[in-house]
């Protein structure tokens, strides 16, 4: 019940899939839980309510990541009104798939710009409350998509390739200061987004996960509250796979 009581986390992109899950699960475990979102503010207050429900503190903040200056501004918010924070979960995502043939240089830069400098700029935004905490936390999701890649996806998987580079660099330097790093690689999971693939493609990666099933955003937050709890104390600079065993 109580496994990260008394943090101050921020969940981006938490107004829905994973993101959404991940929230709720560590305010349930104890902590106070500000989320980012960029357009669902209808969901993202509904979040706010559900974590307020179980006696956290919750605020909802409208930044797109992708813009360093929406970022600085999200710093200063969360400072005024939240307090400053010891955890980061950087879960806000998207995906323009598109065959490599045909992709544009506009869903490229998409998702490249919201996938892994989003997490670049919230990263170096919040990195010094983050340490100064004497016990800081970060969570960053990637794919695996990023370690297997996926017809479609290429400019995901360079995203999220991108960010686990970035976390096994920055947990290096991070360590001697009591701060973790670390990376979820979620397989496919009932999400919005894994729901939006084509039926006859969807069938086909369904039967290369051994497990027969897709994963739910539940089993990614509770991965997400290890990490972030003091049962991960000497984890750093690691890539906590969830796939079904699609990717060993
Ligand atoms: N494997 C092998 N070849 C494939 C393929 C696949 N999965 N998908 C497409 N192709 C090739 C085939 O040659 C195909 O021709 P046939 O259908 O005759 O075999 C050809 O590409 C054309 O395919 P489409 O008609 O589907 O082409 P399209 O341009 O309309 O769409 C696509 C291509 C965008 C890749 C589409 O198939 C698609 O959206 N696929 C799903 C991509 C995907 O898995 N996304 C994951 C989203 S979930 C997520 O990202 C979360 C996470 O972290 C895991």
């Amino acid at each position: 019940m109580n496994r990260v009581s008394n943090r101050r986390v921020l969940v981006t992109g938490g107004s829905g899939g994973i993101g959404l899950e991940i929230a709720l699960a560590l305010a349930e475990e104890g902590a106070d839980v500000a989320i980012q979102y960029n357009h669902n503010q209808s969901e993202a207050d509904k979040v706010v309510r559900s974590i307020e429900k179980v006696g956290r503190k919750s605020i909802a903040f409208k930044a797109q990541i992708e813009k360093m200056t929406e970022v600085s501004a999200l710093k200063e918010d969360i400072h005024s009104k939240f307090g400053k924070l010891d955890t980061l979960v950087n879960c806000a995502g998207i995906n323009r798939d598109s065959l490599f043939s045909k992709m544009t240089d506009d869903q490229w830069d998409e998702v490249i710009q919201v996938n892994l400098s989003g997490v670049y700029h919230c990263t170096k935004a919040f990195v010094e409350d983050i340490v100064d905490s004497g016990h800081g936390r970060i969570v960053n999701i990637s794919s695996l998509v990023g370690q297997m890649g996926n017809v479609g996806q290429v400019n995901y998987a360079a995203s999220k390739s991108g960010i686990i580079g970035f976390t096994k660099a920055l947990a290096r330097e991070l360590a001697p200061r009591g701060t973790t790093v670390n990376v979820v690689a979620p397989g496919f999971i009932n999400t919005p987004m894994v729901q939006g693939i084509p039926d006859k493609v969807k069938a086909k990666i369904l039967a290369q996960i051994p497990m027969g099933r897709f994963g739910t955003p539940r089993e990614v937050a509770m991965s997400v509250v290890y990490l972030v709890s003091e049962d991960a104390n000497y984890i750093t600079g690691s890539v906590l796979n969830l796939n079904g065993g699609m990717y060993i």
